[in-house]
């Protein structure tokens, strides 16, 4: 897809890897709709005419409703979907993990995910050609010790990216999934986690290696992608 002038949605745009795709999709001429529960007030100034903030929590489904249904009259058509919002839950053996956590890694990392595509995709149909992105993890693919929680989370986002693709197979959407190992962003920090996250990936090279996917032309479809740090 070209991205010229395309209206791309990004969530989990405020920071990390979803704030590295914007500036990245940006800068190949997209239009990116930024969603998050914080708004970067600077950055849309700094890239007014291409960054455009909505305020809303993915996990809750009546903003989520009403927040797209603003983009898509406010733009007029949705090219794309990345679903890039999530958090991370400190590591810990099951029985420290508290009811709340499950429930809030569950809403944001798969319920939020799964409502924000189901309400953009009627959109991304009506396009001869559109993108749908979601972002799940190396967590998604394999088991991590003392992490049955956000990888359930993971694990639930490819079950869904996978049958969805069976879904969506003769439609105008592109689907991919896409399964990275550790990136230097503060998603591990704010949960109060130690890793070392400078011996990470760099969220602006994952951002390339996502933009570079969506931009394959219309009889190519890059379905899923893993990365590793090597
Ligand atoms: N970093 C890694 O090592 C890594 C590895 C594999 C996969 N991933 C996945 O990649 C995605 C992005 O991670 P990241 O490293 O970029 O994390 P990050 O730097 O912590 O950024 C997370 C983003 O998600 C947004 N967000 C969180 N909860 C939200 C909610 N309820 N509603 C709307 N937005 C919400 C945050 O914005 P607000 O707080 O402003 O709402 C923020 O913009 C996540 O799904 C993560 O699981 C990350």
């Amino acid at each position: 897809m070209l991205l010229k002038d395309k209206i791309i949605i990004v969530t989990g745009a405020s920071e990390g890897i979803g704030k590295a795709l914007t500036k990245n999709l940006i800068s190949k001429g997209a239009k990116v709709a930024m969603i998050s529960r914080r708004q970067d007030e600077d950055f849309v100034k700094d890239h007014s005419g291409s960054a455009y903030a909505f305020k809303c929590d993915v996990t809750d489904k009546n903003q989520v409703r009403s927040t797209m249904a603003q983009i898509a009259k406010e733009f007029g058509s949705i090219d794309g979907l990345i679903n890039s919002a999530g958090i991370w839950l400190k590591t810990k053996p099951l029985e420290e993990v508290s009811l709340d956590e499950i429930e809030t890694v569950l809403d944001a990392n798969l319920k939020g995910l799964i409502y924000m595509t189901k309400e953009v995709l009627p959109y991304l149909k009506k396009n001869k050609e559109s993108v749908l992105v979601n972002i799940s993890s190396k967590s998604g693919t394999r088991p991590m010790d003392l992490q049955a929680v956000y990888c359930a989370s993971k694990y639930g986002v490819k079950g869904f990216t996978d049958t969805l693709k069976l879904e969506l197979k003769k439609s105008s959407v592109k689907i991919m999934g896409f399964y990275p190992s550790g990136i230097n962003t503060k998603m591990f920090e704010k949960a109060g986690e130690g890793f070392p996250a400078e011996t990470f990936m760099n969220a602006d090279e994952i951002a390339e290696i996502i933009t570079f996917a969506i931009e394959r032309p219309g009889n190519i479809s890059i379905e899923e992608i893993q990365v590793e740090k090597y």
